[in-house]
C-alpha cells in the first residue's frame, strides 16, 4: 500500500523501551505535531518514516511491533552514529547555532569526509523508503538538518512527488555557513533546493538560507522563490505554535496535578523563576545561572524571596561536548547555592531527570520563565509557559530565539551573552505588577497559539505545488 502524505524525520512519533520483564513498550512522543499527524497515520492516510534510535527500537522493527503508519529504519549503527552524532549534531547543528569556538574548531579532515559519506548513505536510506512508499504525486514533508540531502535525492528518484523541507533550527549567515568544506556546503544547499518548498520558523532564518543559496550556488532569488538549475524552490516562514486545548487537557491529567504539592513545597512562599531545557549548548543554561547569580548579588532584596527551578534534561550524551556542558551546568548551580543558600532557602534547584508531567505542572506555578538561548529555531518552552500559566507569567526571552518574532512585544527581550542585562530583565520581570503581568501573559498566550500544529502542517502542504 502507498501513502498520499509522507513525513520524514530522524526522531519519530514513538519510541520503544523495555519493561521489567524485558517486553517492548511503545511510548508516544510528546508534542502537538505527533497528535496532528497520528490520526492520519493510524487511518493509513499518512506514513511517518523515521530512524530506529535505540536497541529497543531496533528490536521492535525486527519483531514487527512498529504500528501501521510508521516506518522505522533499522540503519547500520556505524552509519547512523556518523550521520547523526558526527555530521548532524556535531557539525550541522554547530554551524546553524554558531556554536564553534573558532580559534580551534572546527577542523575538517579526511575523517570528516568519511562521516559525510555516512550522512549521504543515511539520507539515501530515507530516500529509498520514501520513494517506495509514496503514491503517485504524493506530498512528502522532510524535516530538519538530519535530512538535508533527501529532497534532491528523492526528486531524482521520483520526479512526480511534491517535496517540502522544513528546518526546525536557525540558519547561519553565509560567512559562517562557509566554514563548512566547500563541497559539503554546496551539497547541503543543493540537497534542500531539491524541494519545491523549504520552510523555516523565522523570517531571519529563511533570509539567511536564501543568502547562502545566492552566495554559494549563484542561485537566483526573486521574491520568495529561489531558482537554481531551472528548478524553483519557494522559501516560506511557518512559525509553529501550540495547540492550546490539547496542552491544557494534558496539564489537567492526574500525573501533572499530582506533581504540584511537591513543587509548591520546593518553591515555599517565594516567587518562582523557571527554566526548562534539554541540556544543550545552544540553550545557554550556564549564562542563565550566571545571570541569576548576578541578580542575587546586585539586587540583594531578592534573597529568600525568589527560587530558581532549572530543569535541564539529558540530551545527546554520546557527544563529549554535551557531557562536559552538563558538568558545567551542575558546577555553576552548586556555586550559586554555596554563595547564597541560607537556612530554609536553596536559591537554585537544578533537576536533571526528565519528567514531562513535572514540567507541565511547573509552568502553571511560574512567576518568571527564563528562555535565553544563544540561538534557537523557535523555542516552544517560551510558548507553552504563557499558555499554561495560572496567574500569568513574565517571559524573559532571548532575542536570538525564533519565538522572539512573535512574542518579543510582550516579553523582556535580552542579548543572551549579556548576563548583566539578563539579571536586570529578571529583576524587571519579578517586579512587574500582577495585573500588567497577567495582561502581557494573555497576549503572549494568544501569539503562542496563532499557528497550532495542524495549521502549521497545512501551511507546509499549501506551500507545495497543487496535487
Ligand atoms: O529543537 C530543534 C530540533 O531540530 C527538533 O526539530 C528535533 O526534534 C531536535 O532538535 C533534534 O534533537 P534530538 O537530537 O534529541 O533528536
Amino acid at each position: 500500500m502507498t501513502a498520499p502524505l509522507l513525513l520524514a524525520s530522524n526522531r519519530g512519533p514513538l519510541s520503544f523501551g523495555e519493561d521489567a520483564r524485558g517486553d517492548l513498550v511503545a511510548q508516544r512522543g510528546a508534542g502537538g505535531l505527533v497528535s496532528a499527524v497520528a490520526g492520519a497515520c493510524a487511518a493509513g492516510e499518512a506514513l511517518w518514516v523515521c530512524a530506529a534510535l535505540s536497541a529497543a527500537d531496533r528490536r521492535a522493527v525486527r519483531y514487527g511491533q512498529v504500528p501501521a503508519g510508521v516506518q522505522m529504519l533499522d540503519l547500520d549503527p556505524v552509519t547512523f552514529d556518523r550521520a547523526y552524532n558526527r555530521v548532524a549534531n556535531a557539525t550541522l547543528w554547530f554551524v546553524s547555532h554558531l556554536l564553534f569556538d573558532t580559534a580551534t574548531t572546527p577542523v575538517f579532515d579526511s575523517r570528516t569526509r568519511r562521516e559525510w559519506a555516512a550522512y549521504r548513505a543515511y539520507g539515501a536510506a530515507f530516500t529509498e523508503a520514501l520513494a517506495e512508499a509514496a503514491s503517485p504525486g504524493a506530498a512528502v514533508l522532510v524535516q530538519d538538518y538530519h535530512l538535508a540531502l533527501t529532497p534532491r535525492q528523492l526528486r531524482e528518484r521520483r520526479p512526480d512527488l511534491r517535496i517540502g523541507h522544513f528546518s526546525h533550527t536557525p540558519w547561519a549567515p553565509p560567512e559562517y555557513f562557509c566554514l563548512l568544506p566547500d563541497e559539503i556546503a554546496q551539497e547541503v544547499l543543493l540537497g534542500m533546493l531539491g524541494a519545491d518548498a523549504v520552510g523555516f520558523h523565522s523570517r531571519r532564518w529563511a533570509e539567511a538560507f536564501a543568502r547562502c543559496c545566492v552566495d554559494v550556488l549563484g542561485a537566483d532569488l526573486s521574491g520568495d522563490v529561489l531558482t537554481h538549475e531551472g528548478h524553483r524552490t519557494r522559501v516560506s516562514v511557518h512559525p509553529l505554535g501550540i495547540d492550546r486545548a490539547e496542552l491544557q487537557q494534558r496539564a489537567a491529567q492526574p500525573d501533572v496535578q499530582g506533581r504540584l504539592p511537591l513543587l509548591r513545597e520546593q518553591v515555599g512562599g517565594c516567587q518562582l523563576i523557571l527554566r526548562i531545557d534539554r541540556t544543550e549548548l545552544s540553550k545557554n543554561i550556564v549564562r542563565g545561572l550566571e545571570a541569576y547569580r548576578e541578580l542575587l548579588r546586585i539586587q540583594p532584596q531578592w534573597r529568600r524571596k525568589v527560587v530558581h527551578l532549572a530543569f535541564a534534561y539529558p540530551s545527546r550524551h554520546d557527544l563529549p561536548e554535551y557531557r562536559a556542558y552538563t558538568g558545567e551546568v551542575q558546577r555553576v548551580a552548586r556555586e550559586v547555592n554555596e554563595e547564597f543558600a541560607l537556612d530554609g532557602w536553596l536559591p537554585v534547584q537544578l533537576e536533571v531527570r526528565d519528567d514531562y508531567p513535572r514540567s507541565l505542572a511547573a509552568y502553571t506555578l511560574a512567576d518568571v520563565l527564563l528562555v535565553n538561548p544563544l540561538r534557537d529555531g523557535m523555542n516552544l518552552v517560551a510558548k507553552e509557559g504563557p499558555v499554561l500559566s495560572a496567574r500569568g507569567v513574565s517571559l524573559v526571552l532571548s532575542r536570538q530565539a525564533g519565538a522572539a518574532d512573535e512574542l518579543g512585544a510582550d516579553a523582556h527581550l535580552v542579548n543572551p551573552y549579556d548576563v548583566v542585562q539578563t539579571a536586570q530583565a529578571l529583576h524587571d520581570a519579578l517586579s512587574t505588577p500582577p495585573a500588567q503581568r497577567a495582561e502581557r501573559s494573555a497576549r503572549l498566550a494568544a501569539a503562542a497559539t496563532a499557528l497550532p500544529p495542524q495549521a502549521w502542517l497545512d501551511a507546509q502542504l499549501a506551500a507545495l505545488p497543487p496535487g
